[in-house]
């Protein structure tokens, strides 16, 4: 019989070990109550442990549609698995520690949110954040073909604009890319754009609409102020727009100098993040009229977001609706003023350049790869040869 203690540590450990993994003891007490709960769905976070990651975790563990809640991180994840899994409310909560158990923390997931990576400093771009982060979302959406196929993925991980067609390119390799499922959350714009629009004309924010089309970075930020629900009774001044579009254009870096090198927007892009979550499951659940703003594939083969424009690239944030497989329609960019169709065009260029980025990404890896396996194979056959050499040097015993 284990000591008071020993018990103790094992019920948490369970938090971050789930049962029947390698070189972890299974935890009577930890059994996923996920069967128990009809059309409960299981969603996966990656970078749990992170500043988005934790306040998402706490949200999504609020919402009553999730039966189970996977949290994966490379760090620091057993506690807050242990600490939310305390909250009460029905979903299960299970922490996944390290690329060991990354298959596991995906098995079965409908959902995966993808909030891990590096955040911006004070004078980066979100650009500057490539380098670390295109890598570690190849690595974690490779894991979802794997995995989780089927899985609707939100990418949240920065620059979104070139995350997102890099995980589109890795699911093709992997031969399971459904536009329908793949969403760069850009749904932090369209938050910010209600509440500043709302503080602007005395309104509540909660009963405001702005859409926000394009991308998530500086000028493809594209908030459509003439499409405002209610629009206000005394419209918007030039200064106005052009107060509003600078300042939703530029939220992210407002965040970033307030917070002076401790990283990015993290509280309210959980809020934006579990919103923007329940859409997806109230969605796969079958609910109808689920409408919100996502970064996705549409050209050539998907949608109508900019239907006829040769120009367009191939992904954009739109209004789309959300069903039971993900992406059910796009519903397009409805009638701009002019200087939103100035807005457009800027970042219709913008846009283009940082899917190329991704998409020469996975290219490139893709490359390198193939070239380290048939290094490794040509050294492999020169060994063979230089063994053979040697024993006919030597002649049989
Ligand atoms: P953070 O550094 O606080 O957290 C990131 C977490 O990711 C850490 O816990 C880290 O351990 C984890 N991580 C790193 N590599 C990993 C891997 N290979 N697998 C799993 N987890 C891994 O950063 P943050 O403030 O939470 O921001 C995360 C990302 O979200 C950044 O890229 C940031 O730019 C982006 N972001 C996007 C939006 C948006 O609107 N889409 C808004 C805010 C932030
Ligand atoms: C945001 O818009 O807050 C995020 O993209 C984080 C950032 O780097 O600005």
């Amino acid at each position: 019989m284990p000591a008071p203690h020993d018990r103790r540590v094992a019920a948490l450990a369970s938090h971050v070990s789930p049962p029947g993994l390698p070189g972890l003891a299974p935890n009577p007490t930890s059994t996923p109550r996920v069967t128990d709960r009809v059309g409960g769905f299981t969603v996966a976070v990656l970078g749990a442990a992170g500043g988005i990651g934790q306040p998402l975790s706490l949200l999504l563990k609020q919402n009553t549609l999730v039966a189970a809640l996977n949290l994966y991180d490379v760090a620091n994840v057993a506690g807050v698995a242990a600490d939310i899994s305390h909250v009460n409310t029905p979903a299960h909560v299970r922490g996944f520690a390290g690329p060991a158990q990354l298959g596991a923390a995906l098995a079965g997931a409908d959902l995966v949110v993808i909030p891990a990576g590096v955040p911006r400093k004070p004078g980066m771009t979100r650009d500057d954040l490539f380098a670390v982060n295109a890598g570690i979302v190849s690595t974690l959406v490779d894991a979802c073909a794997t995995h989780c196929p089927r899985a609707i993925v939100n990418v949240i991980s920065n620059p979104v604009n070139s995350t997102v067609p890099i995980a589109a390119e890795v699911l093709k390799r992997r031969g399971c890319f459904d536009p329908r499922k793949l969403l760069g959350v850009t749904h932090l714009d369209v938050v910010r754009a209600r509440t500043f629009v709302a503080e602007a004309k005395g309104l509540d924010p909660a009963g405001v609409d702005v859409p926000v089309v394009g991308g998530h970075a500086g000028a493809t930020i594209l908030p459509l102020l003439s499409q405002t629900r209610p629009f206000p009774r005394d419209g918007f001044t030039p200064e106005e727009v052009a107060f509003l579009t600078n300042r939703i254009q530029n939220g992210g870096t407002e965040v970033v100098e307030a917070k002076a090198g401790a990283g990015s927007a993290t509280l309210s892009m959980a809020a934006a993040a579990a919103q923007f979550a329940d859409a997806c499951l109230r969605g796969l659940a079958g609910a109808r009229g689920v409408v919100e703003c996502a970064f996705t594939l549409h050209a050539p083969t998907f949608g109508n977001v900019l239907k006829g424009d040769k120009d367009a690239p191939a992904f954009f944030a739109s209004k789309v609706q959300l069903g039971r497989h993900g992406v059910e329609r796009h519903l397009g960019i409805g009638r701009l003023d002019a200087g939103e169709k100035r807005g457009l065009e800027i970042a219709k260029k913008e846009l283009a350049a940082s899917v190329a980025k991704g998409v020469a990404f996975v290219a490139d890896a893709e490359k390198a790869a193939s070239s380290a396996e048939r290094g490794a194979r040509d050294a492999g056959r020169r060994d063979a040869r230089a063994a053979a050499g040697t024993f006919h040097a030597a002649g049989p015993a």
